[in-house]
Order: C-alpha cells, then structure tokens, then sequence
C-alpha cells in the first residue's frame, strides 16, 4: 500500500507565489510543494531558499521546480500568474493579459492529465477563475478563485480597530467582485454574536466621524494601499490562499468567501463572484446563502453585472460564448 503524498503546484514564482509557497511550507500544510515558473531559475532560487528552511520548522516538506506536466498528480495547483496592473488601472484592466497567460498554463495541465483543484489568485481573479473553469472543463467546484477572501479579512481589520476587539472575533463578508464593485451587506455583520448594527446603536462614539460607505472604500483601497507603495500586493493574499489550501486539504468544511460559480445562488447564474463557500475536500462543497436586505442586494446585484459584462464581452471575443 501507499499513502498518498498531498501535492501543492504554484505556478509563477513572482512575489505571490513566492509567499505562497512560503507559507505553506512554513505552516506545514502539505508533503510536497512544486514551484514553475517560465524563468526555470527564478523557480530554483525560491526552491533553494525554502529547502533551507527545514531544519527550523516542523515538517520535512519537499520543495521541487517542475514543469506542467508535473501537475498531473497535484492536489492543487495554484495559479498566480498574471499581469500586474499599471498605475492606474483596475483589476479589470488586466484581463486580456492574464488571460491568455491562465491559457498558456492550463492547456498543458489539463494536457498532463490533471483532476486537481486550480485556486486562482490572478487578477481580474472572478473573470480569470470562470476563464479557468471554462477552459479545463473541469466540474465548477474544482475551480476557484480566491475572491473576496482577503476583502474580507481586510474588511474585519477595519471593523476590529473601530470596535477595539481581535479581528477573528468580527463575522463580515466582503462580496461580489474582488475589485472596485464589491459590497458590504452591513446586516450581516457581528461582533461576538452581536449585531454591529446594534453594537453602533450602544456606542454612538465608536463611529463619530466614519461613515459605513468609508470601511467599505478603505476595503476596496486596501490592496492600492500597499500597492503604491511596495509595487504589489504579496503576504495578504498568499495567506488568504493558504487558508482556503488548508480548509481543502485538511477537509475542514470551513466557510470562507471565494470566487465560485453561481448557478441560481444568490439570484444569479452564469458569473463567478465572491460569495461564502463550504470548503473541502471536494473543493466548494456547498454554497452559503445569505438572506441580505433589498438595498444590499441590489448593491449585490451591480457586482454581479459589472463582472459578468467583462467576463461575456472577453468570451465572446475568444469564441467561448
Ligand atoms: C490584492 C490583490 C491580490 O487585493 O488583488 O491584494
């Protein structure tokens, strides 16, 4: 007999996928960590870097350079390569690049014969992760985009600083499109089993001077927040990824908001859009829905549009659609 190995494979060693595989070797989350990247050395260098980390961490975790094809037998592949946007630009802006870069590492994984999971981390990642899902026909559970995953770990920061109390102890979904368009359902939101609604109520002077839309503008400019100043984003989303990795492998059933495709949910189909997921072994297991109000719904709804406006013109325009 043999126990089988969990694989995880990153794809682009730039600075995301650098902290990825960081993390999850620091955090021991899998036997094997495969690193590819077009430049073979660059792979290498990262590959050296972490191989000498194991002596002070607690597992022997294999770190290797690959290629596609050895992504057949991954668990995960990770996709993280993509076009960084120019000054200036969206998210948006970035898909036609990123695009066709997704196409140039799926085609020879699927080629490879690979029944993993993809977790796409590049941006637009709602339109690239569908763009993923539609190229590798693989089932939709299997394709997932990290989402509003890190929105909303943002979005808890900002809420924990006002009210004064750990982030882990805030319940707050940023969803819809992990961009410009994301929305708050501000119903939903509590802090220790208590409404933040009702916990503004009681404390008038926790929000002297802020109003609910400037959380949600400071979630949305988080990402630029770094990005202008480092030149991108890099610990935030390897860590959100590594999460989303550890509730799949350990199949944990965690719910976390991810890119995932929406078949009716929420009243919406044929998009991809950050909603709370069950996650597994299976990938998305199941999909949370939340009963929101009209006016957040609506909110909800403009996402959904947004993204999916982007998403058909590009499939359209690559005869997908
Ligand atoms: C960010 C990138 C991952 O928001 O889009 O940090």
């Amino acid at each position: 007999m043999r126990i089988n190995k969990s694989k995880v494979a990153i794809v682009g060693c730039g600075l995301v996928g650098a902290s990825t595989g960081f993390s999850l070797l620091t955090q021991g989350v899998c036997d094997e960590i495969i690193m590819i990247d077009i430049n073979k050395e660059k792979a290498l260098g990262e590959v050296l870097d972490m191989r000498d980390d194991v002596e002070y961490l607690n597992r022997n975790t294999k770190v290797m350079t690959g290629d596609y094809a050895d992504c057949k037998d991954a668990d995960i592949v990770v996709i993280t390569a993509g076009a960084p946007p120019k000054k200036g630009q969206s998210r948006l802006d970035t898909l036609e690049v990123s695009a066709k870069i997704a196409k140039s590492i799926v085609e020879p994984i699927m080629a490879a014969g690979f029944d993993g999971i993809f977790i796409v981390i590049s941006n637009p990642v709602d339109i690239i992760a569908h763009y993923v899902q539609k190229i590798s026909n693989l089932p939709k559970n299997q394709v997932i985009g990290t989402g509003t995953a890190l929105d909303s770990a943002r979005l808890k920061n900002i809420i924990a600083e006002i009210v004064h109390v750990d982030p882990r102890s805030v319940y707050a979904y940023s969803l819809g499109e992990h961009g410009d368009s994301q929305m708050v359902p501000w119903s939903l939101v509590t802090v220790g089993g208590k409404k933040f609604y009702d916990i503004v109520l009681d404390n008038p002077e926790l929000m002297k001077g802020i109003e609910l839309d400037d959380i949600v503008n400071k979630t949305i400019r988080a990402g630029w927040e770094i990005y202008d100043r480092k030149g991108t984003t890099s610990f935030g989303i390897a860590t959100a990824a590594v999460g989303i990795i550890k509730a799949i492998l350990n199949d944990e059933n965690k719910i976390i908001p991810v890119s995932t495709y929406l078949d009716g949910e929420y009243g919406q189909s044929d998009v991809y859009l950050g909603v709370p997921v069950i996650l597994n072994r299976n990938g998305v297991s199941d999909i949370l829905e939340l009963h929101m109000l009209e006016d957040e719904k609506q909110r909800f709804n403009r996402s959904a549009e947004t993204v999916r406006a982007y998403a058909k013109d590009y499939f359209k325009k690559v005869g997908l659609l």
